[in-house]
């Protein structure tokens, strides 16, 4: 059962990404020939602290199934502070999708360095498999988006 949902569902992922630490991660996944589903959409950013909310309710409502924020460690930040602002308004944004229904499996926050090739690859992993079993997102979905 769980394969043919597979087959069937591919599920849409954003993968924001800050330049300096998770990008340079997901380089170092690729160039070491590390595995991660081509379901990951990397969205590169100077900055986790750039990425605003509205843009993780606007990737969910375009038909995202799974959005994940990748920055540097904490006290690794290339602008200092700027993750340390990301990891609060994201708690806050996920306590808002909660109250929203949209489930918690499908946010994720998590901190790779450039020197982390294989975290990046087995969070991307278990992201994707944890989307594949909560299936599709369709609560914050605008139906003008869809593609018919
Ligand atoms: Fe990576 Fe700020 S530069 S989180």
């Amino acid at each position: 059962m769980q394969v043919e949902n597979k087959k069937e569902f591919q599920p849409k992922i954003v993968a924001f990404c800050c330049n300096w630490c998770s990008y340079a991660g997901a380089d170092l996944a690729g160039s070491s020939r590390l595995a991660y589903p081509a379901d990951v959409k990397i969205i590169r950013v100077p900055c986790s602290c750039r990425v605003n909310p509205m843009f993780i309710l606007r990737a969910f409502q375009r038909g995202a199934d799974g959005v994940i924020m990748c920055g540097c460690h904490p006290g690794d930040c290339h602008y200092t502070t700027g993750n340390y602002y990301a990891r609060r308004r994201m708690t806050l944004l996920f306590s808002m999708l909660d109250y929203l229904g949209v489930e918690h499996g499908r946010t994720r926050v998590e901190w790779v360095s450039a020197a982390e090739g294989v975290k990046f690859s087995t969070v991307m992993n278990e992201f994707v498999e944890k989307i594949y079993s909560l299936g599709e997102n369709v609560r914050l979905e605008d139906l003008r988006c869809k593609e018919s």
